[in-house]
Formats: structure tokens, sequence, C-alpha cells
């Protein structure tokens, strides 16, 4: 899937929160955020699927780790929807990564990769990035 964001020497750190807000594409299948240290070890892939991979509306959450994908998470909530722009709030510790959805409900991820510091972020597939904060 072609990336629209790469971004790279974060050094987002504990306590600190990263929040990505973007557009959600008309007719939007999936998109998703990665975080982590790079391509191959990444402490979160958050991917809300629309309708692919023969998920409907439906939140996949995953870590990868030398390259290889973890066990998938998925979550019943999906405040998400085509066409409307949405903000993701997430922030992490040693044991977890916390992710605040656009509707206030938010979750945990566990950090696997156990990383001090996350400096890689991108974003793929139908979500036009509007705005990356940090608080
Ligand atoms: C795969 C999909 C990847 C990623 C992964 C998460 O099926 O091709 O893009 O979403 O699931 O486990």
């Amino acid at each position: 899937m072609a990336c629209n964001l790469v971004v790279s020497n974060l050094s987002l750190k504990p306590g600190q929160r990263l929040r990505v807000q973007g557009e959600i594409a008309p007719e939007a299948k999936s998109f998703s955020l990665n975080l982590g240290k790079d391509d191959n070890n990444m402490c979160l892939h958050f991917n809300p699927r629309f309708n692919m991979h023969g998920d409907i509306n439906t939140i996949v959450c995953n870590s990868k780790d030398g390259g290889a994908w973890g066990a998938e998470q998925r979550e019943s909530a999906f405040p998400f929807q085509p066409g409307s722009v949405a903000e993701v709030c997430i922030s992490f510790d040693q044991a977890d990564l916390t992710i605040q959805l656009p509707d206030g409900h938010s979750f945990k991820f566990p950090n696997r990769l156990n990383l001090e510091a996350i400096n890689y972020l991108t974003a793929e597939g139908d979500f036009m990035i509007k705005c990356v904060a940090f608080d």
C-alpha cells in the first residue's frame, strides 16, 4: 500500500502524546497508522478496515517484529466514517500503547517490542493527513 506520510526521527517518549488528524476518503476501504522504529519493527500497526481482507468496519491492530507480524487484536468500536475528518491520539509506556479514538473511546495494545522511544510514523491508505501534533 502506498504511504501518504513518513516521519522519521520522531523521538516520541513515554508520557508524550501523538495526535494525528486526517481526512478519510469518501470511498475508503482501509487505512493504517504505523508506529515504531522502522517498517520491519512496528510496535503498532493501527488499521481501521471499512471493507478490506474480509473485515467490515473493524479496527485491526498488530505489531511487526523483525519483519514478522504478531497476533492481531480486533476492536469492536469503529467510530470512523468515510468522507469525514478523524483524529486519533496515541501515547505509550513500557507496557502498552493507548489509542484514543475520535469518539473518545480508548483501548490498549501491548508494547510487544518494548521500545523506549517511537521514532517512526507512517500513514498508509485512504487517509489524507491534515495535522500531526505532539502534546
Ligand atoms: C495483513 C495485511 C497487512 C496488515 C496485517 C495485520 O493481512 O495484509 O496489511 O494489516 O494483516 O495483521
